[in-house]
């Protein structure tokens, strides 16, 4: 398997780190070689040299099998136009729309709700990812004025709206689950989200056998927190998406612990943690590499190396039973160490 990874920028990098070091020691257990291209787009290389991505980046990114990023995102770039460039535009330019991100609570401990554990914090939601108001399309007229006036463009077509629902209904299908959950704000944004009202209960229609509501995002942002049991798959647009996975990190312990994917089927996808580059802990060995090294088994089960996946999946699971982790939850291992521990928990004993 050939993957390129972009550690990136602040803890980006360190855990990153972690995640190769996880997947090299699953690779020699599994006897699976993985051909590990690093490639040095960041804040770091593009304040060096003034490029974000070469111009030939995207198409470099396509002859791989997978793509792996840290973070992007640095303080000394305020308008974040490397992140922009490397991360929105692989996802835009690689057509990557559907973003995965699953919300699993893998221990009681972690929960940040009172009463609710493991059985109550597990569901998974699809981002629509190349769409929404994350396309740019706008301008600012007037700007530094009192007289300023900003617009920002939401953008909704039936072909992306489709796509993604349409994805998470057969995700519901294959996995048995029966009830799938689409947010939006339908009651203040009547021209856009009443695309999703219809494409949603047409394609619904298709799907007997699963139970198909709606609700909007502020109900939705609220029952994630008072009543998270009751969700099995959410789909959703993509400003949404972004903001209720941070909840969604929140529920499973921590941002460090969430993992996604950005995938467009049966091509190139590109995996990453939810977080981003926190500069403050960056440099301090102090990140949680579980949601970097989490989304390594969402790329090796994406690339159908599934025991390898869920060999990953267990030895994260041990780490956190044993509380040897970074300190975010619970733990006192340093990034390094919390990346040595889960590497050589790796087995293939069910
Ligand atoms: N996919 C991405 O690359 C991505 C995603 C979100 C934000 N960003 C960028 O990252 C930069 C910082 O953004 P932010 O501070 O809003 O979000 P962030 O996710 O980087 O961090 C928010 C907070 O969450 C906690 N956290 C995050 N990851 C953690 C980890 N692995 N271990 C322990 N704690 C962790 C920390 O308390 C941190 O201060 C910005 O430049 C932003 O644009 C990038």
């Amino acid at each position: 398997m050939r993957v390129a990874v972009i550690p990136g920028d602040g803890i980006g990098r360190e855990v990153t780190a972690e995640a190769v070091k996880v997947l090299q020691s699953t690779g020699r257990l599994f006897g699976r070689t993985f051909d590990l291209v690093q490639l040095p787009w960041s804040a770091d290389h593009f304040l060096k040299t003034g490029e974000t991505l070469p111009a030939n980046g995207y198409q470099l990114l396509r002859e791989f099998d997978a793509i792996f990023v840290g973070a992007l995102g640095d303080p000394r770039v305020p308008d974040n136009r490397h992140a922009r460039d490397i991360l929105l535009g692989t996802r835009f330019e690689l057509d990557l729309y559907v973003n995965f991100r699953p919300v699993r609570l893998i221990d009681d401990r972690l929960s940040p709700l009172k009463n609710r554990g493991c059985k109550d914090i597990n569901f998974v939601v699809f981002r629509e990812n190349t769409e929404g108001v994350y396309v740019g399309v706008g301008g600012r007229f007037k700007a530094g004025t009192d007289d300023e006036v900003a617009i920002q463009e939401e953008v909704n077509t039936y072909k992306g709206v489709h796509r993604i629902i349409r994805h998470a209904f057969e995700y519901a299908k294959a996995h048995s689950l029966t009830k799938l959950c689409m947010a939006d704000k339908s009651n203040a944004m009547q021209q856009g989200h009443a695309l999703w009202q219809r494409v949603f209960k047409e394609v619904a229609a298709l799907y007997p056998g699963i139970s198909a509501t709606h609700q909007y995002i502020d109900a939705m942002a609220m029952f994630l927190v008072s009543d998270p049991g009751q969700y099995q798959v959410i789909v959703t647009n993509n400003l949404f998406g972004d903001i209720i996975t941070d909840i969604g990190g929140a529920l499973q312990g921590g941002l460090g612990m969430a993992a996604s994917a950005n995938m467009h089927p049966g091509k190139t996808s590109l995996f990453e943690p939810v977080h981003g580059s926190a500069p403050p802990l960056a440099g301090k060995n102090v990140a949680n590499p579980i949601g970097a090294i989490l989304s390594t088994a969402l790329m090796l089960e994406t690339l159908g190396a599934r025991e390898e996946s869920k060999a990953i999946e267990r030895a994260v699971e041990a780490a956190v039973r044993e509380g040897k982790t970074t300190s975010d939850i619970g733990g006192s291992l340093g990034t390094r160490e919390s990346g040595d521990w889960i590497a050589r928990a790796i087995t293939k004993n069910k």
